[in-house]
Order: C-alpha cells, then sequence, then structure tokens
C-alpha cells in the first residue's frame, strides 16, 4: 500500500520521493473553439476556456479517462464561451485573458490583455509524474505535481481552514481531513476541513486557482524553492482551474459558481445560539432558556450534542432523559428558540438497532477492502460507517433525519464526519476501506476528502425533502471545496486561549476567501477553562462571525453568558444585543454572499487589494464593507494598534473621524470593541429583539456615522426571514445613500423595491458625528427630529422612500 497520508504533519519521511518527471513535447491532437487537447509522454493533457476569466487544465495519465465529474464542482454545464484558438493549437484567447501552451516541452500560462501574466508553469519543471519504482504497480495514477513560477510581487491567501496567518506566501498547505490533536497551535497543518483553493495577488491584481482532487494534496507556496510555487496530489487525474480575477470578489465570485454558494439561510440562524457538551436532560434544556429569557439575554437557538441519544444511537432519543423531544421542541418554540442536535456518522452495530440493520441489510456501510463490514469505534462504542459516496445511502441517511425532523427538531449538526474513529488512536478510516464510488469502487485514500460534504449533503437533502417548507440548516465540521453549498462550517474544537481568539481571525478570514462565507468558531472555546473577560472578549468579536454560538466542552467552566458574574454578564448581554440590532445588515450580506460569493466576515485585502499593509492586518476584518472591526485578543488590554485603510472611518463609539490610510491606538475597554463604520455608508438596525420573530422589527433605524466630504450607500435585502416565496421575487430591496458636503448633508431612502412588504410603520434616521442642526427637511417640510448632543434622530413613516436635508 502506499505510504500512510494521516497526520502528515508529525510524519518523517522513510523514504525518499521518487524523483520529478517533467511532461517533455506534446503535440496537438484536438482542438474546439475552447479547448486544446494535447498529448504527451504518456499523457493527456487539456485545457478548456470556460469562461472568459476561468481555464480548466485537466492532466490524465496513462489509462486513465478524460473524466471531470467532481463533487466540489457545482456547475458543468458552462455556455460556450467566446474564445480563439490558434492555428498550432498554442494559444487560447477570450475576451479577458489568455492561455498560453509551449508544446517543446509543454509548459502552460495565463495572462491579459494588460500584460499581466499569472499561473505560468515553472520553465524547467512544469507538470508532470513522480511514478512509483518499476517494481510497485500504481493503479491509483502516479503522484503528479505542477510547478508555477512565484514572483516576488505575488501573495497568497485563503487554502482553507488554518491556524496560521493570514498569508500563506512561504508555506506548505497540505489537504487531508483529520480530526487535528485538540492544540490548535500555528505548527498544525491540515484540520477538519479542505479546500485546495488560492488566491493570489500580485501588485493589487488577483488570480486564482483550484486544485480538484479528493486525494491527499499539498500546495507549495515557495516553501521548497522561492521562485517556484506549486501543488501535487497522491494519485488520480490532477484538475486545476485558473480564475484571472483581477479583483478578489471578482475571482471569488467566479470560484463559487464553480463550488456553489451558501443557500440563503433562515433568519433565526444569523441570531445568538447557545451549546454545550453536557446539557444532560430535556428539563435542563427548558431551564437553560427560560434563564436566558428572565435574564433579557438574546437566544435563538440551543444545541443538544451527543447526550440527548439513546446509548450514542445516531437518530435516536434517550427515553430517559429526552423521552418526550416533541415536547421540548415544543416548549422551547413557545420560547422563540430552535433546537439543532448532533449527528455524528458512526451507526452503532447492535441487531436491535433499526439503523443500524437497515444500513446492513441494504449494505450502504463502508467495507473492508477485502469485501467484510468495516468496524471501528466512535461515541457508540463499535460502529459501522456509512459509505456516503453511494447516492443509495445518502438518500437512506437523509430519510433517517425524520426521526428528528418529526419531532420539531430544526437544524442538523454534522460531527466527527472527516470522519474520525477512535482505535488506535483518534484516527480515520485506512486508506483501503472499500467505498461504493457513484458506482466507481474507490478506496477510502481517493474519496476521504469528501466524506464529510456528502454526510452533510445528505443531511441537507434531508431537510429539503422533510420540511419542504422550511429553509436547511446544517453545520458541519468536515468538508471539502463546495462544502458551502450543503452546511455552515465551524472550525471544531479549539481551546480557551486567548490565542485561540486571535488565531480565529485569520482563520475565518481564509475560509471566507476559501468559498465558505458561512463560518465560525465556537466563542468562548470548546476545551479547558474559560474566563469571564475571555468570553466577553470572545463574544464581542464572536457578535461578527456570519455563524455566532457559544460552545464548550463537558469538563470545563460552563461558559454561558451569566457564569462569570453580573458583570461580564452585563456586558455579554450587551453584545448580543449588538448582534441583534445588526441582523437586518447581516442578512443583507448573507443574501450578497448567496448571490456572489463574497465573504460575510472578509479580510481589509478583499476591499483594498492594492495596499500592502491590508496583507498583514490578521486580527482585523470587515464585516461586509461598512464595518472594520478589530478586536481585543490580550488580557487585561484595553489599547490595540488598528490599521485603517482609505477612505474615512468614524469610531463607533466616540465618534471620532479617523482619514486613512492610518496606524492608529484604538481604545477599546471592555463592552466597547474598536468598531469603525464607514463614514456616510448608511448600516440598517433593528431593535434588540430577545429572538428572531419575538415581534415586528420596526422600527428600522438606518444609522449613519457622517463625515464631511464623503459620500456612502447601502442596499439593504430583506424577507420573510423563512420559506421559498422569496424565490418568486418575495423580497425588497431598499437603497440608502447619504452624502456631505459644505455643512449640508443629504440622505436619501430609497421607496422599497419589490413584492415582500415588512410588517413596519417607522423608520428611524440615526445620525451620529453631527453638532445640533439648524435644519431638518424631510421631503421638503420640516422634519419630525431630535438632537441629544450625540446623535440626530429624524423620524420617518415607513413604506415610502424619503429625502432628508441637514443643514448645520
Ligand atoms: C467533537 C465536536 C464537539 C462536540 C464533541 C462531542 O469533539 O467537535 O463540538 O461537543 O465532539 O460530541
Amino acid at each position: 500500500m502506499r505510504r500512510s497520508t494521516h497526520f502528515a504533519q508529525f510524519g518523517v519521511p522513510t523514504v525518499a520521493p521518487p524523483p520529478f518527471q517533467p511532461l517533455g513535447r506534446a503535440e496537438v491532437v484536438e482542438r474546439t473553439t475552447t479547448s486544446v487537447r494535447l498529448r504527451c509522454d504518456r499523457a493527456t493533457v487539456e485545457v478548456t476556456a470556460l469562461a472568459a476569466d476561468l481555464f480548466r487544465v485537466g492532466l490524465f495519465g496513462e489509462g486513465q479517462p478524460v473524466d471531470y465529474r467532481s463533487h466540489a464542482v457545482a456547475k458543468t454545464d458552462w455556455p460556450v464561451v467566446h474564445a480563439t484558438v490558434d492555428a498550432s493549437g498554442t494559444s487560447i484567447v477570450t475576451d479577458e485573458c489568455t492561455a498560453r501552451i509551449a508544446l517543446e516541452p509543454l509548459r502552460i500560462g495565463f495572462g491579459d490583455a494588460t500584460g499581466r501574466q499569472f499561473a505560468v508553469d515553472d520553465q524547467q519543471l512544469g507538470m508532470g509524474f513522480a511514478p512509483l519504482g518499476p517494481d510497485l504497480l500504481d493503479p491509483l495514477g502516479a503522484p503528479a505535481r505542477v510547478y508555477k513560477q512565484h514572483t516576488r510581487t505575488t501573495h497568497y491567501f485563503g487554502c482553507g481552514e488554518r491556524t496560521g496567518g493570514l498569508e500563506k506566501t512561504a508555506s506548505r498547505q497540505v489537504f487531508w481531513n483529520v480530526d487535528p490533536p485538540s492544540q490548535h497551535t500555528a505548527s498544525l497543518n491540515n484540520m477538519y476541513t479542505s479546500v485546495p483553493f488560492l488566491l493570489a495577488i500580485d501588485k493589487g491584481q488577483a488570480w486564482g486557482l483550484f486544485v480538484d482532487s479528493s486525494y491527499r494534496l499539498e500546495f507549495d507556496l515557495a516553501n521548497e524553492d522561492p521562485a517556484r510555487c506549486g501543488f501535487g496530489i497522491d494519485g488520480g487525474p490532477l484538475i486545476y482551474y485558473v480564475f484571472g480575477g483581477p479583483t478578489p470578489a471578482k475571482v471569488l465570485e467566479r470560484y463559487t459558481e464553480l463550488t456553489g454558494r451558501i443557500w440563503l439561510p433562515p433568519r433565526w440562524a444569523l441570531g445568538y445560539h447557545q451549546s454545550r457538551w453536557g446539557y444532560r436532560t430535556a428539563d435542563e434544556v427548558v431551564e437553560l432558556v427560560r434563564e436566558f429569557r428572565s435574564r433579557d439575554v438574546p437566544l435563538d437557538a440551543v444545541y443538544l450534542d451527543i447526550d440527548y441519544m439513546d446509548g450514542y444511537r445516531v437518530f435516536t432519543w434517550d427515553k430517559k432523559h429526552f423521552g418526550d423531544a416533541a415536547a421540548l421542541a415544543n416548549d422551547l418554540r413557545t420560547l422563540g428558540v430552535k433546537l439543532v442536535t448532533i449527528v455524528d456518522p458512526g451507526v452503532k452495530i447492535d441487531e436491535q438497532y433499526e439503523v443500524y440493520t437497515s444500513g446492513r441489510d441494504n449494505d450502504l456501510f463502508c467495507k473492508t477492502f477485502h469485501g467484510s463490514e468495516y468496524r471501528n469505534v466512535v461515541w457508540p462504542g463499535m460502529c459501522a460507517f456509512p459509505d456516503f459516496t453511494n447516492p443509495r445511502t445518502r438518500e437512506w441517511w437523509s430519510d433517517n433525519h425524520r426521526a428528528l425532523i418529526d419531532v420539531g427538531v430544526a437544524g442538523i449538526w454534522c460531527d466527527m464526519n472527516e470522519p474520525t474513529v477512535f482505535v488506535p488512536t483518534p484516527h480515520t478510516l485506512p486508506d483501503d476501506v472499500a467505498h461504493h464510488g457513484d458506482g466507481e469502487a474507490k478506496l477510502h485514500v481517493q474519496v476521504h476528502n469528501l466524506y464529510g460534504q456528502l454526510m452533510a449533503r445528505a443531511a441537507h437533502e434531508g431537510l429539503r425533502k422533510l420540511r419542504p417548507d422550511q429553509r436547511p440548516f446544517v453545520i458541519s465540521r468536515s468538508g471539502f471545496a463546495g462544502l458551502q453549498r450543503w452546511a455552515l462550517h465551524w472550525t471544531g474544537d479549539n481551546s480557551s486561549w486567548w490565542e485561540h481568539l486571535w488565531m480565529s481571525m485569520p482563520q475565518l478570514q481564509n475560509l471566507g476567501l476559501s468559498g465558505y462565507a458561512w463560518v465560525g468558531v465556537d466563542i468562548g472555546g470548546f476545551s479547558g477553562d474559560a474566563t469571564g473577560e475571555l468570553v466577553t472578549r470572545w463574544t464581542e468579536f464572536g457578535i461578527f462571525q456570519p455563524f455566532c454560538r457559544n460552545h464548550s466542552a463537558w469538563d470545563t467552566r460552563p461558559q454561558e453568558p451569566w457564569a462569570f458574574g453580573e458583570q461580564y454578564e452585563g456586558l455579554i448581554r450587551s453584545a448580543l444585543q449588538m448582534r441583534q440590532r445588526l441582523v437586518p445588515y447581516l442578512y443583507t450580506l448573507f443574501e450578497e454572499a448567496s448571490r456572489t460569493g463574497a465573504p460575510i466576515l472578509r479580510p481589509l485585502l478583499f476591499e483594498f487589494p492594492d495596499d500592502e499593509a491590508t496583507y498583514s492586518a490578521d486580527d482585523e476584518f470587515m464585516v461586509g464593507d461598512a464595518l472594520l472591526v478589530a478586536p481585543i485578543a490580550r488580557p487585561g488590554t484595553e489599547y490595540r494598534h488598528v490599521y485603517i485603510p482609505r477612505g474615512t472611518w468614524v469610531h463607533w463609539w466616540s465618534g471620532e473621524a479617523v482619514r486613512g490610510p492610518a496606524h492608529v491606538l484604538a481604545h477599546a475597554p471592555l463592552g466597547q470593541p474598536a468598531v469603525y463604520a464607514r463614514a456616510n455608508t448608511p448600516v440598517p438596525l433593528w431593535p434588540a429583539l430577545a429572538y428572531e420573530g419575538e415581534r415586528a422589527a420596526d422600527p428600522l433605524t438606518w444609522l449613519i456615522h457622517v463625515a464631511e466630504a464623503e459620500s456612502g450607500e447601502l442596499t439593504l435585502y430583506e424577507d420573510a426571514g423563512e420559506g421559498y416565496a422569496y424565490q418568486q421575487g418575495e423580497f425588497a430591496r431598499t437603497r440608502a445613500a447619504c452624502s456631505a458636503s459644505g455643512g449640508r448633508i443629504d440622505v436619501r431612502l430609497g421607496a422599497p423595491t419589490g413584492a415582500y412588504v415588512a410588517d413596519r410603520k417607522r423608520i428611524e434616521l440615526e445620525l451620529r458625528g453631527i453638532e445640533k442642526p439648524r435644519d431638518v427637511l424631510v421631503d421638503g417640510q420640516a422634519g419630525d427630529w431630535e438632537h441629544d448632543g450625540a446623535r440626530l434622530l429624524v423620524r420617518l413613516a415607513a413604506g415610502a422612500g424619503h429625502e432628508v436635508v441637514v443643514e448645520a
């Protein structure tokens, strides 16, 4: 068997890697209007333009059919792009980019009409194989590698779930899903989910590269050799996609067109969620939720970890402690809280357990290489593992969710789906476990990185089928490129360490740059004991995560909002109320992400790629393009450095305007995280509801931090927050714009367009950063306004557009 690929970050090579053999001379064997097929040594290479800024390259070794089917790719029916292939087959020119193919030896590179070049093969090495020795049979295909030129001016980001800083230049990135040892330090490489996608920025211009292989794979980003970057896979055909950009937003838009985007979540998913491995009875859970209500702390969802099950048998309920699950879900519903349950892939081997016997009788589990049921130990003891590469398994798994959905569970939490097994130590399935492979038998080593993704897909499809009127809510620990269309991702078992609060920031930013727009880390940290200060600071950061959940392990200090006394409880309550107020803004960003793939929590470089100072802004980020957030990630610290990019940014609490680019020292005492609003950009806010749907979100407040000589705008997206009427036009968009100059402020609030009508009577316009004005005109008439020294509040009627003029 080939070498083990598990926990490669701890591995010491035992044999020298085989020598790399670059491809030699190539011959064009076929041309279409958008593609060139080449024959080279004993391989076939194909280069295809799929869109004006998107190319696909396939390297197929001896005996490998040209086949691009993939569980990562969502879009396969690309309309034929306008392109020209020259007579010699050495260039494919689209309206935006060019692929250049040199034949002797075969080298491929990309560029555009401005002369910019990107993803250009290294002249000496290019693409090729590292064949196993002549005495070894290599039925899975020889390991393949591509070497590209690395220029000094190129910076790399993305690469999915990582523990280190934002920029990945000079690093080596391994893609192989593992349940890593609990200390997620910067020395860790691969984690629970793999996204072999790279966003590169060269002199302010972005391009992207995605390697579509579920084998173990690796990126070398100018680590081995400062003049080269490269990527390699352990076997199978090597397929990669190149994105021309030239902005990060355009790269992400195309990448998420290829691999899919998040769906529009139910709006309750944007609220605060409480979890803990350790809620052991239904009564305890109801009591917990009542506590939230009596303490006036917002809450939208509560999670049941593995203890709700009967002996950890998935799709069952523990009769003693969760005997009447429907009553539990109902009690929570009346308190305005949704119930989410964990589901693990391991199915307990038990002849009396229907999920096991039906899976076995229908031949739906993974097999050993010799054809017997593969077994290993997880929480329930000895388990069998559903073979999610079999479409019949996915359907059966989907249907099993009925046991949860029928009693009123609102969301599914897919865990341990790398998959993790406990023997001999936390690990994953052996390389030679046999899979159905959608009808083409595969070994685990070939499909490993897809296991978690396909489990999440089955959960998602189950929710769509079993509860067709409601939008799915699925959270997954493991996945691959494209997971975003089936589940949101959380980053697993972090620790209650200040270092992990810091780490979360580059981690979520790179996930956002890798197509995972809907992400979050466990607020407060999962392992180890938190302190009140840590949970408060973490919540101040967590309210800006797309997914806002506090979760902890059973053997740690409780970390619910009130666990550390009144002082912290008050601060956490205020932070969570701020989250609730931000829901209309966040929901607008979720809608944008579902349409364009733009991350919700995004690095500064996403907006300012030409500003190199943003490349090292690891621990500050933007939420949409209107807010800049710089959390405190050290104990006893009230001040921190913040890099302010160009434009005018207004400190949320003090109203002080900063003109960027600038380095500032922000004062951020507990309760006042360093948040800056983009001047004159209207931010829509709700009242601080205890939960989504508590009452009509009335009034809607447009908050504007005003600065002279600036203008800004935002278009709010609204719909019912649940169901699919929005797909039939039941949504509304409302544009708001503000400009200020010469002592006059103009605010234009458009009338909502679209068929959805929000249940509200009032709109408020709140302007911060201005003195008491001489006059405020609303639609040409004297307005209804007040000024309290710090802010101007203008009251308006909902439903129509308004023009507000403020005269200093
Ligand atoms: C895993 C999960 C964690 C969960 C625990 C028990 O460690 O990552 O979130 O609480 O299993 O189910």
